[in-house]
């Protein structure tokens, strides 16, 4: 089930047959080299979560479609939340959601620089327990969909040579299993073929330091077919990975 889809009554029977879980997938439209799309973080993550859904008895959120994307914005289409910003509405979101009765936010990211403001984040939100010297009624799991279980030695075993770290093969993959008409990008010729790798800082720093904005990739290795085979894992991979964090018994939660 969608949460979008849903109807309240239906998500408050849910709830009350104690399905208290919710996959959420957050990421980033920020540049993803000439061949990728602005949108990969946030897609990746939100098409193994649609394709997990339809094979298992998951609740899917919205998903969180602007992340923390400072180093991107010397490319037009780039967009970011300040770390702040970010979260502040995470902070909203997970309130929003406990509010109704949920206790298991389960984050599915598509964008390493998240991270650290998702952290923040978390920790934000279980502050405000901590401080008031009460149990906080929720736990929330953060998971880089490459890295689910198994994950990452498929992309590699996909795209040994080049794979990268931004704009990677298998991110543009995936895109392309699920818009199969831009899989055309991949047909441009980058130079140099495999992009350069070296540390990200400010947004004028990353675009002298990687022209096109790919960093360590040649994601013209591409395809459809390689992008469904990496989603059909993860999808499993996140069912299973789900289901364990939803039963989970924590000691300062009832139930
Ligand atoms: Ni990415």
């Amino acid at each position: 089930m969608h949460l979008s889809q849903a109807t309240w009554p239906e998500i408050g029977a849910r709830l009350a047959a104690g399905h208290t879980g919710i996959v959420l997938p957050i990421g980033s439209h920020e540049q993803h080299g000439p061949t990728g799309l602005i949108g990969t973080d946030a897609l990746c993550p939100q098409l193994i979560a649609a394709e997990a859904e339809k094979r298992g008895d998951l609740l899917v959120g919205p998903t969180f479609h602007i992340g923390m994307a400072q180093h991107h914005m010397g490319f037009p289409g780039s967009m970011t939340l300040r770390p702040s910003t970010m979260i502040a509405t995470i902070v909203d979101w997970t309130a929003s959601l406990v509010r109704a009765g949920f206790t298991r936010l389960y984050w599915l990211n598509g964008h390493g620089g998240n991270v650290a403001t998702i952290q923040a984040a978390f920790a934000e939100t279980y502050a405000a327990y901590s401080l008031r010297g009460e149990p906080a009624p929720f736990a929330h799991k953060l998971v880089n969909w490459w890295q689910l279980p198994g994950i990452e030695k498929l992309c590699l075993a996909e795209f040994p040579v080049g794979h990268g770290s931004h704009g990677t093969a298998s991110e543009v993959a995936v895109t392309y299993w699920g818009w199969p008409e831009r899989a055309v990008l991949g047909q441009q010729v980058l130079d140099p073929k495999i992009a350069p790798e070296g540390p990200i800082r400010d947004a004028a720093d990353y675009r002298a330091r990687f022209p096109d904005g790919r960093i360590g990739s040649d994601p013209t290795q591409a395809t459809p077919e390689a992008g469904g085979r990496i989603v059909s894992a993860s999808a499993d991979a996140l069912v299973s990975d789900a289901a364990a964090f939803f039963a989970e018994a924590s000691p300062g939660l009832a139930g």
